[in-house]
């Protein structure tokens, strides 16, 4: 089988590329280009047909097609060929031979959709998505960038939200990630440290006491941390804002103990500077995250809105950290999981984000973790992927990426820039195996 995918057939006939035929034995061919001159007695044959003569055998017209058998069958030579309608008797995803399950493989789970604007890469994840519910995902996340798979995703059970900074759930690393932290010290640790104290401290507190405007309880914690010298947790109370404040400081002091307590006043009282610049970066998050939570479980269908924080950077320290944190959740819940990375050269763009996604990708397998890859251009995470290619309209990269293709690159960097709406190759192995969207 292996050979004969990918095994280029000529046929007789001019047929539009993307096309797809059957031979009279019923091999299956996807027509991937023409000949590019043209038959050596077509300008004789033509001026005999004009003439009105016969046109001897030799002569007779045959303009020749080339294309890529996609069956298991090979045509004889001679046989007749005809297009064909693909098989299709409702909308979803379909291959010469039928529907076909993308998310289900042996080999790389991981998908790379690449192709030009407009030529149905969301249409086809959203078959996807609806295939990954029936099929038995049991999370199913989206990382929305254009608000576009709201529709889909209440369709299958599920619900479009904005991303939450689950501030009790985070990891420090997450921490770092969400206040910019990461990107902007140079050595974080102390300033992780505060951070970690800070959190650990807030979410004791609100274990033990209702609070009802988070934003402002985690500001007023904030000016406690930053007059913890100062402020004795033992002290009676003058107000209500008071009751947080100091109430926040005796949670510190519980979490850390006295001992390292105590020395953490000392140490603020040196680093006044640092521990403010942490309080800041934090508030920040604090203050522009959508949504902040204690607490968020993972639902298991879910589009992350991110559109909102496109616009001037390429990804905020928010959209990052709540990744981080979907990717980590995702490994340590071992659940079959589908994740959808909408522009993916978009996150690569960042160096965090970037490593993230990487570790994530090499890993995600071992953890039942699918991913799918979106994008319009080629980029560098193609490896550990299957690359399902539609139309790409510029050559270079359409010749980029047919090198990828296991058989007849030069036969698909000619067909890529030629399909339409809905029409992909798969590179499926040893195979390509083309596909349609069917709506
Ligand atoms: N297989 C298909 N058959 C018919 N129409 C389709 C098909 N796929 C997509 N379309 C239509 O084409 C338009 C663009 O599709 P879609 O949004 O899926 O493209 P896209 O590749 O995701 O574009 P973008 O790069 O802008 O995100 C939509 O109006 C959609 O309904
Ligand atoms: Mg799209």
């Amino acid at each position: 089988m292996i050979g004969v995918h990918g095994r280029v057939a000529r046929i007789a006939g001019f047929y539009r590329p993307g096309a797809l035929l059957e031979s009279e034995s019923g091999a299956r061919m996807l027509v991937v280009g023409r000949r590019k001159a043209l038959h050596p007695h077509f300008m004789e044959a033509l001026r005999l047909a004009r003439d009105g003569e016969p046109v001897p055998a030799e002569h007779e017209v045959v303009s020749v097609s080339r294309a890529l058998i996609v069956s298991e069958q090979v045509p004889e030579p001679g046989e007749r060929v005809r297009e064909v309608e693909w098989r299709a008797e409702r909308p979803g995803v379909y291959g010469p031979e039928g529907e076909v399950n993308l998310l289900k493989h042996e080999g790389i789970p991981h998908v790379t959709i690449i192709a030009s604007t407009g030529m149905g890469k969301t249409t086809l994840v959203k078959m996807l998505l609806r295939q990954a519910a029936s099929a038995g995902f049991r999370h199913i996340i989206v990382l929305d960038m254009h608000d576009e798979y709201g529709d889909v995703v209440r369709e299958l059970g599920g619900e479009a939200a904005p991303p939450v900074l689950p501030l009790c759930d985070l990891t420090d690393h997450e921490l770092l990630a969400a206040t910019g932290l990461l990107r902007v010290a140079t050595s974080p640790i102390r300033m992780m440290r505060y951070l970690r104290y800070f959190v650990r401290a807030f979410c004791r507190l609100a274990e033990k006491t209702e609070i009802e405007n988070l934003r402002a309880a985690l500001e007023r914690a904030g000016d406690a941390m930053l007059l913890l010298d100062v402020i004795s947790p033992d002290a009676k109370a003058l107000d209500e804002r008071e009751t947080l404040t100091r109430e926040f400081i005796r949670a510190l002091r519980d979490e850390l103990g006295p001992t390292a307590f105590n020395a953490l006043r000392e140490v603020v009282r040196k680093d006044e500077e640092r521990m403010a610049a942490t309080m800041m970066y934090l508030m920040w998050a604090v203050e522009h995250a959508p949504r902040v939570e204690l607490h968020w479980e993972l639902p298991d269908i879910v589009a992350i809105q991110l559109l909102e924080f496109r616009s001037i950077f390429a990804m905020s320290d928010i959209a990052l950290a709540v990744m981080s944190y979907i990717f980590r959740r995702l490994m340590e819940l071992k659940e079959p999981a589908l994740v959808v990375i909408e522009e993916a050269p978009r996150l690569l763009q960042d160096e965090t984000a970037r490593r993230n996604l990487e570790l994530f990708l090499s890993q995600a397998r071992k953890f039942g973790v699918t991913a799918v890859l979106v994008s319009q251009t080629p980029h560098d995470l193609v490896q550990n992927t299957r690359l399902v290619l539609g139309r790409v309209q510029n050559v270079a990269w359409a010749r980029k990426l047919a090198e990828l293709a296991p058989q007849m690159p030069g036969e698909l960097a000619r067909l890529l820039p030629q399909l339409g709406r809905g029409e992909f190759a798969h590179l499926d192995g040893q195979r390509v195996v083309p596909l349609r969207v069917i709506v």
